[in-house]
């Protein structure tokens, strides 16, 4: 049936039309599913309009006992855990239906930075199933994605803001202008805070990841207890291979026994050195720009002596600080999901030939 018949006459067919349209515009939605398999987590995630439904995280235990991630392993584990894992994040987000892949307006994956076995496991999974429903595809960095999981959920921050991006792999202060739009204004110059945590974890005696066991066990001791030397790096870049020498130095003029009686003093005067680096160069930061609005992201940004010691501060300075949910915090695929939607709004897309990169941009400024 024609819509002049329906409508009656061309006038009111235009209208209705119009009007139809309108409707179906206000209640169109923005379906986006999301992967992440750039280290030793595979996720899957769905976003509607903005707002997240599900977020499966399946955690690779196998690395512990090699006391690092094993990239070959993680590729594999990532390959049996995908299939199950989308599975899972759509059920959870569609519980009604058996399967809602074709409601799906747009598949984002982890591009870069990362192991490039496992961005490969993640990439070609997602081109598959890109091409399989003919939908389009959308290619996140992951560090844009840590920062936008400052979007997730209703207490979000404004444009411009800072954000803290203290990870594995990296660490950076980033002046953020819109979701598509950031520049990282200060970065490690040697190890990121995650590594700091997690090499002195292991001159500890602790399994990795070795950043939430310190995190456990500094809430048992004192902070002030040991005194570690912290770098005078220039600008708003930081230095944390410094941290590493001076423990093992401390620890090898120790006696024998030294590390198990005093393992919570450690712990609590090392995440404060870390935790101490990292708020003086927030503090410029906020300073040089004048941006009050300050976010955290990453890994590390799940430890309790940061989460407060930026919550301290901005009280002290009158700042909005903002920092996600732990959820949100480690590598998660919800935070690829938020970037692709905004990525999907603003049009980026990635055509097939895409291809993962285990590096990120070096470049200062950098628009994702
Ligand atoms: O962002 P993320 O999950 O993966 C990367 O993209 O690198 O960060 C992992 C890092 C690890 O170094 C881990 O030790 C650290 O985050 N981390 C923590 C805590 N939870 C995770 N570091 C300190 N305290 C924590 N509670
Ligand atoms: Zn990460």
């Amino acid at each position: 049936m024609g819509l002049g018949k329906i409508f009656g006459s061309s006038v009111k067919n235009c209208t209705c039309v119009y009007l139809c349209l309108q409707i179906l515009n206000t209640l169109a939605t923005t379906t986006i599913l999301a992967i992440e398999s750039s280290c030793d987590e595979t996720a899957a995630a769905i976003c509607v309009d903005g707002k997240i439904l599900s977020n499966i995280i399946a955690s690779q235990s196998i690395h512990e006992k090699y006391g690092g991630v094993v990239p070959e392993l993680a590729s594999r584990a990532h390959i049996q855990n995908i299939v199950p894992v989308v599975q899972q994040a759509l059920q959870e987000a569609f519980p009604v239906a058996e399967s809602f892949l074709h409601t799906v307006d747009a598949i984002a994956f982890t591009q870069a930075p990362g192991l490039i076995g496992c961005l490969l496991v993640g990439t070609q999974f997602a081109k598959s199933l890109a091409l399989s429903l003919n939908k389009p595809l959308i290619a996140v960095h992951h560090m844009q994605a840590h920062v936008l999981a400052n979007l997730i959920g209703e207490n979000k921050p404004d444009f411009p803001f800072l954000c803290l991006t203290v990870s594995g792999g990296h660490t950076q202060i980033v002046l953020a202008k819109s979701p598509l739009e950031l520049e990282v204004i200060g970065q490690t110059i040697d190890d990121a805070a995650g590594e700091a945590f997690d090499k002195t974890a292991k001159l500890l005696g602790l399994p990795y990841p070795g950043g939430p066991l310190i995190d456990r066990y500094a809430a048992l001791g004192n902070p002030l207890a040991f005194k570690f030397a912290e770098p005078q790096i220039p600008a708003l870049n930081f230095s944390f291979s410094g941290l590493k020498t001076s423990v093992l130095y401390f620890l090898q003029k120790q006696q024998p026994g030294f590390i198990e009686a005093n393992r919570n003093d450690l712990c609590a005067s090392i995440q404060y050195t870390i935790v101490q680096i990292l708020l003086k160069k927030i503090k410029k930061a906020v300073q040089e720009t004048g941006i009050q609005q300050v976010c955290l992201a990453g890994g590390v940004s799940a430890n309790s002596g940061l989460r407060k010691g930026l919550s301290h501060l901005g009280e002290k300075h009158g700042w909005k600080t903002f920092i996600p949910a732990f959820e949100f915090c480690t590598d998660n695929a919800a935070m690829i999901a938020i970037t692709g939607h905004y990525k999907f709004l603003a049009g980026h897309f990635a055509d097939l030939s895409t291809n993962p990169s285990a590096r990120a941009e070096s470049i200062k400024l950098l628009s994702y």
